[in-house]
């Protein structure tokens, strides 16, 4: 596998936090740090954020993603927000299949793929989410669980499409929790990944595409799990609330 045909992405995460204000607070900190960055960095930010984000991130390197979009255009769907309107505001990514958004939302398999599709189909880059909980870890099918959450998320995907989507890797374990997956275990699930887009699709596409590690990731750590060959960048939560922060992983993924 040749990592250096990829670029890694540093993608922040900021879950149900801040407001517009404090996100043209923390944009604006964070320009100056991440400026000579070489990997993308994106941030995907609240839904009423992101007029702010876009608005505070115009003329820099940071690209702005929403957190969820729904599978249809439009209609009655209290609550929704279509891929379209996100790309009609100037979104550029959009996390789907978040184990926070499974856990507690109903998300399946089969709405993570619908949403991955409606994404790509209106231009978005998905950055889709998979990972075990600790009690599917204990019970050793980890491989085969994110192997399947894989292939069913990316049904309906052409390997043309394939670079729209980004698959994060995210231990449910290690989400907030400050217990990291150690940079063998995420290097190893991140090469099951590739290996079922090469299965899937081939090995091109399996070369090209881009892994992330997500849970726990910080400035201390960043370091190591990035070196590894398969892990091209992460998708961080609680770090990516903080300029300096987020800065050092962003550092750490353009070496
Ligand atoms: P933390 O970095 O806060 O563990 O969150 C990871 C995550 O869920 C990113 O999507």
């Amino acid at each position: 596998m040749n990592k250096a045909v990829r670029k890694a992405v540093i993608a922040g995460n900021w879950k149900m936090n801040k407001t517009p204000a404090e996100t043209t607070e923390i944009i604006n900190a964070m320009k100056p740090l991440v400026k000579d960055a070489d990997c993308s960095v994106v941030l995907c930010v609240p839904y009423v954020d992101i007029h702010a984000a876009l608005t505070a991130a115009e003329g820099s390197n940071i690209e702005i993603g929403a957190e969820n979009c729904h599978w249809e255009k439009s209609g009655a769907y209290t609550g929704e927000i279509s891929a379209d309107m996100l790309t009609a505001m100037g979104v550029k990514y959009v996390i789907t299949g978040h184990s926070e958004r499974r856990q507690y939302f109903g998300e399946t398999d089969i709405t993570v793929n619908k949403r991955t599709l409606a994404a790509v189909n209106a231009g978005l880059t998905a950055i889709v989410c998979v990972g075990e909980t600790l009690e599917q870890r204990e019970q050793g099918i980890t491989g085969e669980l994110v192997a399947m959450q894989t292939k069913i998320a990316l049904g309906g995907i052409s390997k043309e499409q394939l670079n729209k989507i980004i698959i994060a890797y995210e231990p449910v374990w290690a989400i907030g929790t400050g217990k990291t997956a150690t940079a063998d275990q995420a290097e190893e699930v991140c090469a099951v990944i590739r290996e079922t887009i090469a299965k899937v699709y081939d090995n091109e596409a399996a070369e090209a595409l881009t892994i992330q590690y997500g849970g726990s990731m910080n400035a201390a750590n960043a370091d190591e799990l990035v070196s590894k060959v398969n892990v091209d960048g992460g998708l961080i939560g609680g770090a990516s609330l903080k300029a300096e922060d987020f800065s050092i992983i962003v550092k750490a993924a353009s070496k």
